[in-house]
Protein backbone atom coordinates (compact mmCIF):
# COMPACT_ATOMS: atom_id res chain seq x y z
CA UNK A 1 0.00 0.00 0.00
CA UNK A 2 1.35 3.23 -1.15
CA UNK A 3 1.82 5.92 1.22
CA UNK A 4 0.77 9.57 0.29
CA UNK A 5 2.40 12.60 0.59
CA UNK A 6 0.62 15.57 2.04
CA UNK A 7 2.12 18.83 0.51
CA UNK A 8 -0.33 20.69 2.34
CA UNK A 9 0.40 19.17 5.22
CA UNK A 10 3.72 20.03 5.25
CA UNK A 11 3.64 23.60 3.67
CA UNK A 12 1.50 24.10 6.25
CA UNK A 13 3.63 23.21 8.96
CA UNK A 14 6.60 25.25 7.53
CA UNK A 15 4.26 27.75 6.76
CA UNK A 16 3.27 28.55 10.35
CA UNK A 17 7.44 27.85 11.96
CA UNK A 18 8.34 30.89 9.27
CA UNK A 19 4.55 32.66 11.15
CA UNK A 20 5.95 32.66 14.36
CA UNK A 21 9.86 34.03 13.44
CA UNK A 22 7.43 36.95 11.42
CA UNK A 23 5.81 37.36 15.05
CA UNK A 24 9.05 38.06 16.66
CA UNK A 25 10.34 39.91 14.46
CA UNK A 26 7.33 42.41 13.79
CA UNK A 27 7.99 42.83 18.23
CA UNK A 28 11.54 43.96 17.25
CA UNK A 29 9.87 46.95 14.77
CA UNK A 30 11.06 44.26 12.03
CA UNK A 31 8.26 43.32 9.25
CA UNK A 32 10.20 41.04 6.69
CA UNK A 33 8.33 41.81 3.01
CA UNK A 34 8.22 40.32 -0.44
CA UNK A 35 7.82 42.38 -3.62
CA UNK A 36 5.99 40.23 -6.56
CA UNK A 37 6.02 41.42 -9.57
CA UNK A 38 3.54 39.62 -12.83
CA UNK A 39 3.58 41.21 -16.15
CA UNK A 40 0.93 40.37 -18.70
CA UNK A 41 -2.22 38.10 -18.00
CA UNK A 42 -1.08 34.71 -17.88
CA UNK A 43 -3.62 33.78 -16.16
CA UNK A 44 -1.92 30.79 -14.74
CA UNK A 45 1.14 33.11 -13.31
CA UNK A 46 -1.88 34.89 -11.81
CA UNK A 47 -3.07 32.06 -9.91
CA UNK A 48 0.59 31.39 -9.05
CA UNK A 49 1.03 35.26 -7.56
CA UNK A 50 -2.28 35.16 -5.31
CA UNK A 51 -1.09 32.14 -3.84
CA UNK A 52 2.04 33.56 -3.36
CA UNK A 53 0.48 37.16 -1.82
CA UNK A 54 -1.89 34.49 0.46
CA UNK A 55 0.79 32.77 1.97
CA UNK A 56 2.49 36.20 2.93
CA UNK A 57 -0.74 36.68 4.71
CA UNK A 58 -1.12 33.71 6.47
CA UNK A 59 2.83 34.29 7.65
CA UNK A 60 2.35 37.78 8.34
CA UNK A 61 4.36 39.16 5.88
CA UNK A 62 4.10 42.49 3.59
CA UNK A 63 3.48 41.86 0.88
CA UNK A 64 3.82 44.34 -2.28
CA UNK A 65 2.43 43.54 -5.97
CA UNK A 66 3.39 45.07 -9.01
CA UNK A 67 1.13 44.28 -11.90
CA UNK A 68 2.74 45.74 -15.30
CA UNK A 69 0.99 45.19 -18.90
CA UNK A 70 1.97 42.78 -21.38
CA UNK A 71 3.49 46.19 -23.20
CA UNK A 72 5.73 46.60 -20.76
CA UNK A 73 9.24 47.30 -22.30
CA UNK A 74 12.43 45.50 -20.27
CA UNK A 75 13.92 48.77 -19.51
CA UNK A 76 10.40 49.56 -17.24
CA UNK A 77 10.69 46.68 -16.05
CA UNK A 78 14.41 47.11 -14.90
CA UNK A 79 13.65 50.35 -13.48
CA UNK A 80 11.39 48.88 -11.31
CA UNK A 81 13.66 45.95 -9.75
CA UNK A 82 15.96 49.06 -9.32
CA UNK A 83 13.74 50.74 -7.27
CA UNK A 84 13.00 47.42 -5.21
CA UNK A 85 16.74 46.61 -4.74
CA UNK A 86 17.09 50.43 -3.39
CA UNK A 87 14.56 50.04 -0.93
CA UNK A 88 15.15 48.75 2.54
CA UNK A 89 11.90 47.67 3.65
CA UNK A 90 11.78 45.20 0.82
CA UNK A 91 13.44 42.12 1.64
CA UNK A 92 12.60 39.61 -1.03
CA UNK A 93 12.35 40.47 -4.57
CA UNK A 94 10.73 38.00 -7.79
CA UNK A 95 9.57 38.67 -11.08
CA UNK A 96 6.68 35.30 -12.09
CA UNK A 97 8.18 33.93 -15.23
CA UNK A 98 7.59 33.49 -17.89
CA UNK A 99 8.13 37.29 -18.52
CA UNK A 100 6.24 38.40 -22.30
CA UNK A 101 8.68 37.37 -25.27
CA UNK A 102 10.17 41.11 -25.75
CA UNK A 103 12.13 41.11 -22.61
CA UNK A 104 15.15 38.92 -21.76
CA UNK A 105 14.43 36.52 -18.79
CA UNK A 106 18.07 36.23 -17.69
CA UNK A 107 18.53 40.82 -17.66
CA UNK A 108 15.58 40.86 -15.12
CA UNK A 109 16.79 37.43 -13.01
CA UNK A 110 20.40 39.02 -13.15
CA UNK A 111 19.19 42.51 -12.07
CA UNK A 112 17.66 41.49 -8.81
CA UNK A 113 20.16 41.84 -6.17
CA UNK A 114 21.34 38.28 -5.04
CA UNK A 115 20.15 39.02 -1.42
CA UNK A 116 17.37 39.64 -2.64
CA UNK A 117 16.54 36.94 -4.81
CA UNK A 118 14.17 34.57 -2.68
CA UNK A 119 13.72 32.34 -6.20
CA UNK A 120 17.29 31.58 -6.30
CA UNK A 121 17.77 32.05 -9.55
CA UNK A 122 20.78 34.00 -9.80
CA UNK A 123 23.69 32.23 -11.30
CA UNK A 124 25.66 34.05 -8.45
CA UNK A 125 23.22 32.26 -5.82
CA UNK A 126 22.84 29.00 -8.14
CA UNK A 127 26.67 28.82 -8.30
CA UNK A 128 26.65 28.81 -4.80
CA UNK A 129 24.24 25.96 -4.13
CA UNK A 130 26.08 24.17 -6.45
CA UNK A 131 28.99 24.45 -4.40
CA UNK A 132 27.19 23.48 -1.28
CA UNK A 133 27.81 27.20 -0.32
CA UNK A 134 24.30 28.33 0.34
CA UNK A 135 21.39 29.30 3.29
CA UNK A 136 18.64 30.05 0.47
CA UNK A 137 17.68 27.21 -1.89
CA UNK A 138 15.51 27.19 -4.80
CA UNK A 139 12.22 27.08 -4.15
CA UNK A 140 10.85 23.67 -5.99
CA UNK A 141 13.60 21.76 -5.50
CA UNK A 142 14.19 22.68 -1.86
CA UNK A 143 10.45 22.02 -1.58
CA UNK A 144 10.94 18.32 -2.56
CA UNK A 145 14.26 17.77 0.06
CA UNK A 146 11.54 19.30 2.82
CA UNK A 147 8.87 16.77 2.04
CA UNK A 148 11.24 13.86 1.97
CA UNK A 149 12.77 14.95 5.04
CA UNK A 150 9.51 15.17 6.57
CA UNK A 151 8.68 11.83 5.83
CA UNK A 152 11.91 10.15 6.81
CA UNK A 153 12.97 9.27 3.15
CA UNK A 154 16.89 9.48 2.95
CA UNK A 155 18.36 9.73 -0.32
CA UNK A 156 21.87 8.80 0.22
CA UNK A 157 23.21 6.20 -2.23
CA UNK A 158 19.70 6.00 -3.51
CA UNK A 159 19.34 5.93 -7.34
CA UNK A 160 17.32 9.06 -8.25
CA UNK A 161 16.29 9.96 -11.42
CA UNK A 162 14.83 13.63 -12.59
CA UNK A 163 13.15 13.96 -15.71
CA UNK A 164 13.24 17.26 -16.96
CA UNK A 165 16.86 19.37 -16.92
CA UNK A 166 15.19 23.21 -16.35
CA UNK A 167 17.11 25.83 -14.55
CA UNK A 168 13.82 26.13 -12.09
CA UNK A 169 13.32 22.40 -10.99
CA UNK A 170 15.78 19.84 -13.26
CA UNK A 171 18.95 21.43 -12.36
CA UNK A 172 18.72 22.44 -8.59
CA UNK A 173 17.05 19.17 -7.68
CA UNK A 174 20.20 17.70 -9.16
CA UNK A 175 22.21 19.53 -6.67
CA UNK A 176 20.44 19.07 -3.78
CA UNK A 177 20.11 15.46 -4.21
CA UNK A 178 23.68 15.21 -5.23
CA UNK A 179 24.59 17.30 -2.04
CA UNK A 180 22.90 14.84 -0.04
CA UNK A 181 24.66 11.83 -1.65
CA UNK A 182 22.30 10.28 -3.65
CA UNK A 183 23.11 8.87 -7.10
CA UNK A 184 21.85 11.44 -9.81
CA UNK A 185 20.69 10.64 -13.26
CA UNK A 186 19.09 13.67 -15.07
CA UNK A 187 16.81 12.46 -18.09
CA UNK A 188 15.47 15.19 -20.92
CA UNK A 189 13.28 14.94 -24.00
CA UNK A 190 16.37 13.64 -25.69
CA UNK A 191 17.08 10.90 -23.80
CA UNK A 192 17.22 7.06 -25.34
CA UNK A 193 15.38 4.43 -23.52
CA UNK A 194 13.96 6.53 -20.93
CA UNK A 195 12.34 3.63 -19.21
CA UNK A 196 14.92 1.81 -19.08
CA UNK A 197 16.67 4.02 -16.76
CA UNK A 198 13.44 5.10 -14.61
CA UNK A 199 12.36 1.98 -13.93
CA UNK A 200 16.08 1.64 -11.99
CA UNK A 201 15.14 4.43 -9.96
CA UNK A 202 14.61 4.24 -6.12
CA UNK A 203 13.16 7.68 -6.76
CA UNK A 204 12.31 9.63 -9.57
CA UNK A 205 11.07 13.10 -9.61
CA UNK A 206 8.91 14.26 -12.28
CA UNK A 207 9.32 17.66 -13.60
CA UNK A 208 8.41 17.45 -17.67
CA UNK A 209 5.52 19.55 -18.12
CA UNK A 210 3.72 16.91 -19.94
CA UNK A 211 0.21 15.21 -18.38
CA UNK A 212 0.52 12.10 -16.89
CA UNK A 213 4.28 11.33 -18.77
CA UNK A 214 5.21 8.88 -16.15
CA UNK A 215 3.44 5.50 -17.20
CA UNK A 216 3.42 2.68 -14.78
CA UNK A 217 5.90 0.51 -16.90
CA UNK A 218 8.44 2.93 -16.24
CA UNK A 219 8.63 3.13 -12.70
CA UNK A 220 10.23 0.07 -10.37
CA UNK A 221 8.24 -1.48 -7.37
CA UNK A 222 8.32 0.41 -4.07
CA UNK A 223 9.77 3.28 -5.68
CA UNK A 224 9.38 7.10 -4.32
CA UNK A 225 7.92 9.65 -7.28
CA UNK A 226 7.72 13.10 -6.67
CA UNK A 227 5.45 15.05 -9.41
CA UNK A 228 6.78 18.22 -9.99
CA UNK A 229 4.01 19.05 -13.16
CA UNK A 230 1.44 20.96 -13.09
CA UNK A 231 -0.70 20.49 -16.36
CA UNK A 232 -4.78 20.82 -17.25
CA UNK A 233 -6.01 17.78 -18.76
CA UNK A 234 -8.79 18.23 -21.49
CA UNK A 235 -11.42 18.77 -19.37
CA UNK A 236 -9.36 21.31 -18.07
CA UNK A 237 -8.64 20.06 -14.13
CA UNK A 238 -5.06 20.27 -12.54
CA UNK A 239 -2.79 17.18 -13.21
CA UNK A 240 0.90 16.42 -12.80
CA UNK A 241 3.65 14.52 -14.76
CA UNK A 242 2.58 11.42 -13.59
CA UNK A 243 -0.23 8.76 -14.16
CA UNK A 244 -1.06 9.15 -10.47
CA UNK A 245 -3.90 6.42 -10.66
CA UNK A 246 -2.11 3.60 -12.20
CA UNK A 247 1.80 4.76 -10.86
CA UNK A 248 0.38 4.88 -7.27
CA UNK A 249 0.13 1.00 -6.06
CA UNK A 250 4.06 0.55 -7.28
CA UNK A 251 5.10 2.86 -5.29
CA UNK A 252 6.16 3.72 -1.46
CA UNK A 253 5.50 7.14 -1.82
CA UNK A 254 3.92 9.20 -3.63
CA UNK A 255 2.58 12.76 -4.60
CA UNK A 256 -0.27 13.97 -5.51
CA UNK A 257 -1.17 17.15 -7.92
CA UNK A 258 -2.49 18.98 -6.70
CA UNK A 259 -1.48 18.88 -2.91
CA UNK A 260 2.03 18.12 -3.21
CA UNK A 261 4.82 20.01 -4.64
CA UNK A 262 2.99 23.05 -5.34
CA UNK A 263 2.50 24.64 -1.62
CA UNK A 264 6.00 23.36 -0.85
CA UNK A 265 7.51 25.84 -3.62
CA UNK A 266 5.65 28.86 -1.91
CA UNK A 267 6.34 27.77 1.87
CA UNK A 268 10.04 27.39 1.00
CA UNK A 269 9.22 30.89 -0.38
CA UNK A 270 8.27 32.12 3.05
CA UNK A 271 11.34 30.51 4.72
CA UNK A 272 13.94 32.29 2.06
CA UNK A 273 11.69 35.69 2.28
CA UNK A 274 12.58 35.34 6.32
CA UNK A 275 16.27 33.88 5.71
CA UNK A 276 16.66 37.06 3.42
CA UNK A 277 15.07 39.81 6.05
CA UNK A 278 16.99 38.68 8.94
CA UNK A 279 20.20 38.51 7.01
CA UNK A 280 19.52 42.06 5.86
CA UNK A 281 18.58 42.95 9.34
CA UNK A 282 21.86 41.64 10.78
CA UNK A 283 20.33 39.18 12.62
CA UNK A 284 22.16 36.48 11.00
N1 LIG B 1 7.39 30.42 -12.76
C1 LIG B 1 7.21 29.11 -12.50
N2 LIG B 1 7.74 28.79 -11.30
C2 LIG B 1 8.28 29.92 -10.80
C3 LIG B 1 8.96 30.23 -9.59
O1 LIG B 1 9.22 29.37 -8.72
N3 LIG B 1 9.33 31.53 -9.44
C4 LIG B 1 9.08 32.48 -10.38
N4 LIG B 1 9.51 33.72 -10.15
N5 LIG B 1 8.46 32.22 -11.52
C5 LIG B 1 8.05 30.94 -11.72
Amino acid sequence: MYKLIDGKEVSNHVKTKVREEVDALKEKGIEPALAVIIVGNDPASRVYVNNKKKACEFTGMRSVEYAMPEETTEEELLSVIDKLNADDSINGILCQLPVPKHISEKAVIERISAKKDVDVFSAENVGKMWQGDYDMASCTPMGVIELLDYYGIDVCGKNCVIIGRSNIVGKPMASLLLERSATVTICHSRTKNLSEITSKADLIVAAVGRAKFVTADMVKEGAIVVDVGINRNDDGKLCGDVDFENVKDKCEFITPVPGGCGPMTIAVLMKNTLLACKKQNGII
